[in-house]
């Protein structure tokens, strides 16, 4: 029982499990078409809501800025991410295998690391979806209200957030933290009555007033993330190709919204906003890093439409470092076009950075071409990982670790449509409902983890299969794979305590499904018993 759980599925075995004419999908995506996916999935909420806070830091948490050096913080962590996405490079022109790091891990860590991992990217993937939904929900709203539309509040709000007390009548009333649901719904039943006035104790009452009440509950939903997340999974169920188009149409316009912030904010920098260039020192510079490594996710989730690609061992390194070194490019440009426009205590608080520079300069119009860029940005987002989660489920549902249902390909759309509309409920459900705040940092050290095996796994297989044909070669492998994995542990460094009690705890879980389920369904370990009990780790 325990040497399984170390097996490994060698090379030759992933290789012909892609090619099973069962586990086919369609051929149809060229270098370009991998490289604006990366592009869909990399820019994003992240860009476009989180570098005010970055900048400024944020008093409320205790939590430094970098000031204009979050320049330095982009810089660094691109560096950081360009080490990891080297060894996926590396690792997809080697295993063009839908699973990504799931694969990777099963190719040299043994199969319960490989559960743990695929377990793990639901964080980076469907995880991260419920924030870039929840965000998309956000803009979208906004934007109808500009142009006078207006969504009812407690259709856009979730129900935690709903009952947030405004920071004022905290203050007021002394307290330092939240308090109980009780206190919250009785507080919101006296508002109703007139008794206390809602809103200067409701930090969202405009949103919460008309909601309708069950039991005293206000019942609100994000309905806008909700639809959003349902068109672009039934996108992602329609075809590879089509998902393509759609990406790549959304993908030029952000590009086109993000370089006109670039050129034409350039004209309103005042180079004395860069001054102080790093107001907290490297410990700014760092808690910035952590805040913007959610702007970087997604290189990775190219390598998952391996089976769907032309030449996967040429194309899926190209389209992994092309996408990268675009979106850095852009970042460092934006950043510092942004803190030039503004001094950068200004972006305290603000979940609309670039918007709000324009506004600033009294340029509206271009602050509400901002705004559509943002929703169409993060709606290419959603669409990456709603295609990245589904595939990665189905490689695990190949290998036996999950049913046969998670694995079944669409006879006319040729995409694994059951784990894509199970993908998209997971993700609208808790979009409707979960704040932002509580997703973003879980789906961080989900990555994080995932990268740190990944750079591991590449140095693994070059010590067990140094024979093996790699179409892409890391350069300087055990310079580049061990400074990926402590990018990864300085990233994670700045990550508060309660997100990694919460990693251990969905891990757990994890392994709970795996030795349910998994362990005794495995693939690997089915033939390794037929075979007569082939030894247990790596197979030459
Ligand atoms: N990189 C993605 C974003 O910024 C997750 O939204």
């Amino acid at each position: 029982m325990l040497e399984g759980l170390f097996r490994t599925k060698s090379l030759e075995q992933l290789k012909a499990s892609a090619e099973d004419p069962h586990h086919q999908l369609k051929r149809k995506l060229s270098a370009f078409d991998l490289t604006m996916f990366g592009i869909g999935a990399i820019i994003g909420a992240g860009i476009f809501s989180t570098i005010g806070t970055a900048a400024a830091g944020n008093l409320a948490d205790g939590r430094p800025g970098a000031g204009p050096a979050l320049i330095l913080s982009f810089v660094l962590t691109a560096v950081a991410c360009g080490f990891t996405a080297l060894c996926y490079a590396e690792l997809s022109s080697m295993i063009p295998v839908s699973g990504s790091a799931y694969t990777y891990a099963y190719a040299t860590l043994g199969e319960l690391m490989a559960w743990i991992i695929g377990w793990d990217l639901v964080l980076e993937y469907a995880v991260s979806n419920v924030a870039v939904a929840i965000s998309w929900g956000d803009y979208a709203r906004s934007l109808l209200d500009n142009l006078g539309l207006h969504i009812p509040g407690w259709l856009a709000i979730d129900p935690r957030t709903a009952l947030t007390l405004s920071e004022g009548w905290l203050k007021q009333a002394a307290l330092a933290a939240q308090p109980g649901l009780g206190v919250r719904m009785d507080l919101l039943a006296q508002a109703h009555q007139g008794l206390v006035d809602g809103g200067q104790v409701f930090a969202y009452w405009a949103s919460v007033k008309d909601a309708p009440l069950v039991g005293g509950f206000p019942v609100t939903v994000n309905l806008l993330a909700v639809l959003i997340t349902g068109l672009v999974t039934a996108v992602c169920v329609w075809g590879i190709k089509e998902s393509s188009r759609v990406n790549s149409v959304m993908v030029v316009v952000k590009l086109v919204v993000l370089l006109g912030v670039i050129a034409m904010g350039a004209a309103y920098v005042d180079t004395k906003n860069w001054h102080p260039f790093t107001p907290n020192g490297f410990k700014g510079i760092q808690a910035g890093a952590a805040i913007i490594f959610f702007a970087f996710i997604g290189f990775d989730a190219v390598s998952t439409t391996a089976q769907e690609c032309r030449d996967p061992g040429r194309d899926l390194p190209r389209g992994i470092l092309w996408s990268l070194g675009i979106c850095t490019a852009i970042y460092v440009l934006v950043t510092a076009v942004v803190t030039g426009m503004v001094h950068y205590t200004e972006l305290a608080g603000k979940a609309d950075p670039l918007a709000y520079v324009f506004e600033k300069h009294h340029l509206n119009g271009l602050a509400g071409v901002i705004s559509v860029g943002a929703v169409i940005a993060t709606a290419a987002c959603l669409l990456v990982y709603q295609l990245g989660q589904p595939r990665i489920l189905m490689a695990m549902s190949n290998d036996g670790l999950l049913g046969r249902w998670f694995g079944r390909i669409h006879p006319k759309h040729g995409t694994p449509s059951n784990a894509t509309w199970l993908t998209g409920l997971v993700v609208a459900l808790p979009a409707a409902l979960m704040n932002i705040g509580e997703v973003v940092e879980l789906s961080n050290i989900g990555t994080l983890f995932a990268f740190a095996i990944v750079c591991g796994g590449m140095l693994i297989l070059r010590v067990r299969r140094p024979d093996a044909v790699r179409r892409f070669k890391t350069p300087l492998p055990w310079v580049i794979g061990p400074a990926g994995i402590l990018s990864c542990f300085w990233l994670a460094a700045g990550l508060p305590t309660v997100t990694f009690v919460r990693f251990l705890i969905w891990l757990g879980v994890g392994l709970v499904v795996y030795l349910a389920f998994g362990v005794r369904n495995s693939r690997v370990r089915a033939a390794a018993a037929q075979a007569g009990g082939a030894q247990p780790g790596p197979q030459p």
